[in-house]
């Protein structure tokens, strides 16, 4: 059965069609890749998954309920937690009050969330950050809060919108171990956007390959790196990557 399905939904700013007709399913447990050119609709795709934006048409299902239009909160305190192309954590706050703000509603007890959070900051490899300013994290940095963050807020399905955009090689390797980890051992079902394809061939079970707002190809790494309409629309040129929120 599938952890979370997309029917027909559609998605226009201002007579942009960002998302049209798109169906996508995942399964429990699935890593699932999210590629494609700049301005494709991925991020757009994630905003309207996690109830950031409202479909013009179709509709969005989570464990089984229909959430279409549902409120980012709700839809996270359900499990559907997801993470920013932009990080814009707390200025004022630490790395670890930063992410005992993102376990609260599942954590009573300030001893039991600072011990969360700690848990948590270690794990993405920030424990010796923990009480620095969040302001102070290098780029490498604020990606590892702004997964702890996610992950602190106890996932079902983990929504990762370039996770590793910014990241040196040698610092991409960590995440992508924490990124498998998480499905090995939590059982963490990931959906993720990059364009880093190393990346995505090496974690995903199957690929979503979205071209001016629609579904191009869906398969295993192998088949959409070997689809000549993939190849023409995304793989042959350079992709460039930003924070674009
Ligand atoms: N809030 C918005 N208002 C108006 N247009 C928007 C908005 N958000 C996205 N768009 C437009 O919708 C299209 C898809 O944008 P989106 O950010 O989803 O692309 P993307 O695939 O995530 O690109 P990138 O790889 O650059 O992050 C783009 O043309 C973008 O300019
Ligand atoms: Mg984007």
């Amino acid at each position: 059965m599938s952890l979370l399905e997309l029917a027909g939904v559609g998605k226009q700013f201002r007579g942009l069609r960002a998302l049209s007709d798109v169906d996508m399913s995942v399964s429990e447990g699935e890593i699932v890749g999210v590629i494609g050119p700049n301005g494709a609709g991925k991020t757009t795709l994630f905003n309207v998954i996690c109830g950031a934006l409202k479909p013009d048409s179709g509709r969005v299902r989570f464990a089984g309920d229909d959430v279409t239009g549902r409120r980012p909160e709700v839809l996270a305190r359900a499990g559907m937690v997801r993470t920013f192309q932009l990080m814009r954590p707390f200025a004022s706050m630490s790395v670890a009050e930063n992410v005992s703000l993102a376990a609260q509603h599942h954590t009573r007890g300030a001893a039991r969330l600072r011990g969360h959070a700690m848990d948590v900051v270690d794990r993405v490899g920030l424990a010796e950050w923990a009480h620095r300013p969040a302001t102070e994290l290098p780029t490498a940095g604020l990606k590892r809060l702004e997964l702890a963050r996610a992950l602190a807020a106890g996932p079902r399905v983990l929504l990762l919108d370039e996770v590793l955009a910014g990241l040196l090689p040698a610092e991409r390797e960590p995440v992508l171990d924490l990124l498998a980890e998480l499905r090995e051992r939590d059982g963490t079902t990931l959906v993720f956007i990059e364009h880093i394809m190393a990346a995505v061939m090496r974690l995903s079970d199957r690929v979503v390959v979205l071209d001016q707002g629609a579904v191009l190809a869906t398969g295993t790494p192998d088949e959409v790196t070997a689809d000549p309409r993939v190849i023409d629309a995304y793989l042959g040129e350079e992709p460039t990557t930003h924070a674009d929120a």
